[in-house]
């Protein structure tokens, strides 16, 4: 996408798609704007789950305040920083227990890996299974639905999409069901989970009614997974495409930080997101009309020249870079702090465990979709 978005940069920093019948988002002051102004940009895009199995409560990411600022407050009394540091020797544990499994594999020698299947794939799906109170032994049902989740068509038939979308609510309904289990083993129990902690968050007498906490999970699985394998991924590749920002590491592990939002930067892996106007409104010298759509371009934003000296470099001691990966305003992502520390623990420890790594020249099959930035899988060559 990043020609494109030099391209319409060059054009202006808002202009308007004919085809989708909505207006696209580049300037980085444009997309702040858009985002922080809640009241004249909706999230409430489609009502959540609104299929043919029925509707479901819409998750925070589809609601706008008042009902997003109640539900966020009660979800952040769980999802602290605290209850996030708190689970780092175990990011770390299964980092590890992955880096051996795929050592064993190779044998100690030399050989290819597909870093996605080894290590970046399955460690958040793993992280956020642990959180949520799911045994080991349902991991690979759960694997399985979170998965279906963000699975894109393989094609863009009608009957491919039709499939998919029935796969879809039917896997949507086996994991509520799931979930309400798992919401009945936890309630009351103060056991360390977060889904203990979220059943148990109350202000003022409310607390997150069962349908609620069941979108919220559901949500996780599906804005959190699929994020930060790209997260760990994308970074690979800024590495491996930049030997000179690689050396710097190697010599100073204590850049991760640096090369981690410099990732998020260049290689954003949620490249876009949406809002549906409210109020006829004026942004970038452009007249937006209530019901239409904004595409917010957060990878363009991103690579706006009048923010970002260099834009189209990678720079991982880029000093600040306030890139909006994560968004901006109310909806900022409430996983930002989790998706940084597992891609720091995933790196290092790859780190320090590896003699030689190089990417396998090979052209990437790129993630069908219009808004998440990654490839199907990122075979390399290490030496252990
Ligand atoms: C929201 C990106 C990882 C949970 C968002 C938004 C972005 C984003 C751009 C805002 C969307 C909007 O305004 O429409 C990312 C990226 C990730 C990542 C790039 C990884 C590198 C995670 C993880 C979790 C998570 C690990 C949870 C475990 C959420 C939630 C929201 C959100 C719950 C909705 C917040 C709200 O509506 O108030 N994320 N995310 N994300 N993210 Fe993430």
């Amino acid at each position: 996408p990043f020609p494109w978005y030099r391209a319409c940069l060059s054009q202006g920093t808002v202009l308007r798609d004919e085809t989708s019948q909505s207006w696209d988002v580049f300037g980085y002051e444009e997309a702040q704007f858009v985002l922080k102004n809640h009241a004249h940009f909706s999230s409430q895009r489609t009502v959540d789950g609104q299929n043919v199995l029925g509707n479901y409560a819409p998750s925070i990411l589809n609601l706008d305040p008042p009902r997003h600022t109640q539900l966020r407050r009660l979800i952040n009394l769980a999802f602290t920083p605290k209850a996030i540091a708190s689970f780092q020797p175990r990011i770390e544990t299964i980092t590890h227990n992955l880096l051996d499994a795929m050592k064993q594999e190779t044998q100690g020698k030399s050989t290819e890996v597909d870093l996605v299947a080894a290590l970046a794939y399955p460690l958040p799906v793993i992280v956020i299974a642990e959180m949520l109170g799911v045994p080991p032994e349902d991991r690979d049902k759960f694997k399985r639905w979170s998965d279906l989740l963000v699975e894109g068509p393989s094609d863009l038939r009608p009957e491919t999409i039709m499939d998919l979308m029935t796969r879809r609510a039917a896997g949507r309904k086996e994991l509520d069901e799931y979930f309400r289990n798992i919401v009945q083993l936890h309630r009351g129990k103060d056991d360390g989970t977060l889904i203990s902690a979220l059943i148990s968050a109350q202000i003022e007498n409310e607390s997150l009614s069962l349908e609620e906490l069941l979108s919220f999970c559901v949500l996780l699985l599906a804005a959190g997974n699929e994020t930060t394998t790209n997260l760990i991924v994308n970074a690979w590749r800024c590495l491996l495409e930049h030997p000179e920002a690689f050396a710097m590491l190697r010599e100073n592990p204590g850049l991760i930080d640096g090369v981690i939002e410099e990732t998020l930067r260049y290689y954003s892996p949620v490249q876009a997101t949406s809002r549906i106007v409210t109020e006829d409104i004026e942004v970038g010298g452009q007249k937006f009309s209530k019901g239409d759509r904004a595409v917010v371009w957060l990878g363009a934003a991103n690579r706006d020249s009048r923010i970002f000296e260099n834009p189209d470099t990678f720079i991982p001691t880029r000093s600040p870079n306030h890139h909006m990966a994560f968004g901006h305003g109310i909806h900022f992502c409430l996983g930002a702090p989790l998706a940084k520390l597992e891609a720091k623990i995933a790196i290092l420890a790859m780190l320090s465990q590896i003699d030689e790594v190089s990417a396998v020249p090979t052209d990437l099959t790129p993630i069908i979709s219009g808004f998440v930035y990654g490839v199907k899988s990122f075979p390399i060559q290490v030496t252990w």
